[in-house]
């Protein structure tokens, strides 16, 4: 019996099938192949790429054609400031920092307040009040700041909109009702969203008067924009951007996606050490209900929120990942053990993160741009 499961910008509900949504959303399967033409370049591969973390793309190959011709792409990412940033949200994040590292790219990251403001229920006090705050956690993960830029939409309006015009006016109703399945009830600047989200995607190529490829790593939900935005921007006369997918890290609670607004659920990066203890405690395993049966008949990691979270994030070893993984079917580990160790492991990571954090309030003015 196949489960239920929806995947836009706007909403992310039941067990995602990967292999499903490539066909759904016409993504292209990231193969050995092309990896190993990326690692050609940078030397190794990042263990979300190891692992198909990032499991699909558009364009990569024809980016990378250009890149072997010389001509360099730059990279763009980014956030909707609705809430405080979770351990699922640092995933593109992760990857992008890689990418700028191995290829010395420059990036833009957008934050897109104005969506925000516009689609959830927040005012547009709250709404700033979190792009500041999640800026931070950008920075705090070691971007370049002489390669990196990151704009608010609406401090970054002038120049954004100016292009953004120029999209909205090739996008029709009937196309954005059909991508993203807003309606005759949505209001109208959801409608025009989207032409926003498309321009850091030439942004570059705006500033230097010359086209630049652009590589834009993200969460796999993002892509129906983008899907917009390659229709669009040839017609404009430019590059298609390309793309690679991310999957969700699954929430505490066995759901496809961390979702914020249960707050048991996610881990967030502000979060104390009690708060990830508790958290962990409580998470949904592939465990059995009790320590006897699980040495009996071993636990279910497929279905493990926790293995989930050292697979994408927490063990860089890839032998012992799997040696975790074979231990638990074989009932070799128990729950508590593992709860436990990635509790140390998570508390490790946000310790160090939460002192950068606080260390990118001086660096702010540096990374963003304003007109
Ligand atoms: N819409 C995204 C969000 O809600 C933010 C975003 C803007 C984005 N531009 C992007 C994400 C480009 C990935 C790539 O989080």
């Amino acid at each position: 019996m196949s489960e239920e499961f929806v995947v836009t910008p706007w909403e992310v509900r039941g067990r995602v099938d990967y292999s499903k949504l490539i066909n759904q959303f016409g993504l292209q399967l990231l193969t050995d192949e092309l990896l190993e033409r990326l690692r050609k370049h940078t030397g190794d591969l990042h263990l979300m790429l190891r692992r198909r973390i990032f499991f699909a793309h558009r364009s990569l190959d024809w980016l990378l054609s250009e890149y072997e011709k010389g001509n360099m792409f730059y990279l763009y990412t980014g956030r909707g400031p609705s809430e405080h940033i979770h351990l699922g949200h640092l995933v593109p994040f992760i990857l992008t920092k890689w990418l700028q590292e191995k290829f010395g790219a420059k990036l833009y990251v957008q934050i897109t307040d104005d969506e925000k403001f516009l689609f959830k229920p927040l005012s547009y006090e709250q709404v700033r009040k979190y792009a500041y705050d999640n800026v931070l956690d950008i920075i705090a993960l070691g971007f370049d700041p002489e390669k990196t830029r990151i704009f608010l939409d609406t401090e970054y309006a002038k120049t954004l909109y100016r292009e953004a015009i120029k999209v909205a006016k090739k996008i029709t109703y009937s196309t954005i009702r059909a991508a993203f399945g807003l309606g005759e009830s949505s209001n109208i600047g959801q409608i025009f969203f989207t032409s926003m989200q498309a321009v850091p995607a030439i942004l570059e190529s705006v500033k230097q008067g010359r086209n630049v490829p652009c590589l834009i790593p993200l969460a796999v939900d993002q892509d129906p924009h983008f899907r917009v935005a390659r229709d669009v921007l040839p017609k404009l006369g430019f590059y298609k951007p390309a793309i690679i997918h991310a999957k969700f890290l699954p929430s505490l609670t066995g759901e496809a996606k961390m979702s914020s607004s249960e707050a048991e659920a996610a881990i967030f990066t502000v979060d104390s050490p009690e708060d990830v203890k508790k958290k962990i405690w409580n998470a949904f395993t592939g465990g059995q209900p009790t320590i006897k049966e699980q040495r009996e008949k071993g636990g279910n990691p497929e279905i493990c929120s926790v293995y989930q979270y050292f697979y994408f994030l927490f063990e860089p070893d890839d032998r012992k990942v799997r040696e975790l993984y074979f231990k638990c079917k074989q009932g070799e580990v128990v729950c508590g053990d593992c709860k436990a160790e990635l509790a140390n492991r998570v508390i490790a990571f946000l310790e160090e993160h939460q002192k950068k954090r606080e260390e990118a309030r001086d660096l702010v003015d540096k990374f963003m741009l304003r007109d």
